[in-house]
């Protein structure tokens, strides 16, 4: 890593302290759609990206951009309201530097939820899929360049990427909320455009159950520097070719705000057993 990406981080972690002294040890980063979920935390302090050196500005229609902390459930949490990907084109360090933004901040763990087109009949528009592994099926990777050993290794494990501890929780939680919760290995498409019938047949060959465009590059910074992470993709659609609709941005954010609410119960649940 640069120096100037260390002078970044560095003013961006003095610009969140200056609002939020004490920042919470839990992170839920919404994706496409869920964005409501933010108005339910409550004595909110509202950052909005552009005013945290580091972080960027998403270009896509529901992602609103703010870090947001307060409480929710009785625990401290910070929600990312918006999210970049890989496919706006700002490179990795605008992906890397909110995480490791946070990560000097303290959190602990990094809950990544997101919009996925469902690989499998059975993983239909309105399944919340708990995410059990992934498959980085791009050239993008944000801890490509030099390695920062202060954040950590330059070859990072990937044995448990998404922590079996919070796994066992979401599930326990999805069961006492009596929100069903599939699960399955999501392979990230950088995208911008929507997968080939003749991908997602491949990608249902490889092994993955549902398909997305966020979520993997996040997860590699976070495990990097040793931060635990959950996934929890919300199925707004059948992939391409399993349906015989074209798809659209507008029907990923209809789909992904009706199973909304499934969410949201989830994460409460969830929230009280840490
Ligand atoms: N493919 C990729 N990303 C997505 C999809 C999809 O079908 N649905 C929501 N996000």
């Amino acid at each position: 890593m640069t120096q100037d990406s260390s002078a970044l981080i560095a003013s961006g972690v003095a610009a969140v302290q200056a609002r939020i002294p004490d920042f919470p040890k839990t992170v839920i980063v919404l994706g496409s759609g869920l964005g409501r979920f933010a108005a339910a935390v409550s004595g909110a302090t509202t950052i909005p990206f552009g005013e945290i050196p580091g972080f960027s500005k998403s270009t896509v229609v529901g992602h609103s951009g703010n870090l947001i902390a307060g409480e929710m459930e009785g625990q401290r949490i910070a929600v990312m309201q918006g999210r970049i990907h890989a496919y706006e084109g700002h490179g990795g360090a605008a992906i890397a530097n909110p995480i490791r933004i946070l990560k000097r901040l303290g959190i602990e763990r990094l809950i990544l939820t997101n919009a996925a087109g469902g690989l499998r009949l059975e993983m239909a528009p309105g399944s919340l899929v708990l995410i059990e592994d992934h498959i980085n099926f791009s050239q993008f990777n944000p801890l490509i360049g030099p390695n920062d050993d202060s954040f950590g290794p330059r070859f990072p494990d990937m044995t448990d990427p998404y922590d079996r501890i919070l796994r066992a929780k979401l599930e326990q939680a999805a069961q006492e909320a009596g929100v069903p919760l599939k699960k399955g290995v999501y392979v990230f498409a950088i995208g911008p455009n929507f997968e080939t019938a003749a991908e997602i047949r491949m990608y249902g060959k490889l092994g993955a159950d549902i398909v997305g465009m966020s979520t993997v590059p996040e997860c590699l910074v976070a495990r990097h520097c040793g931060i635990k992470v959950a996934g929890i993709s919300i199925v707004t659609n059948h992939a391409t070719g399993i349906s015989s609709e074209p798809l659209t941005h507008a029907d990923t954010l209809a789909n992904a705000e009706r199973a909304g609410q499934g969410l949201e119960q989830l994460l409460r649940t969830f929230l009280r057993k840490l």
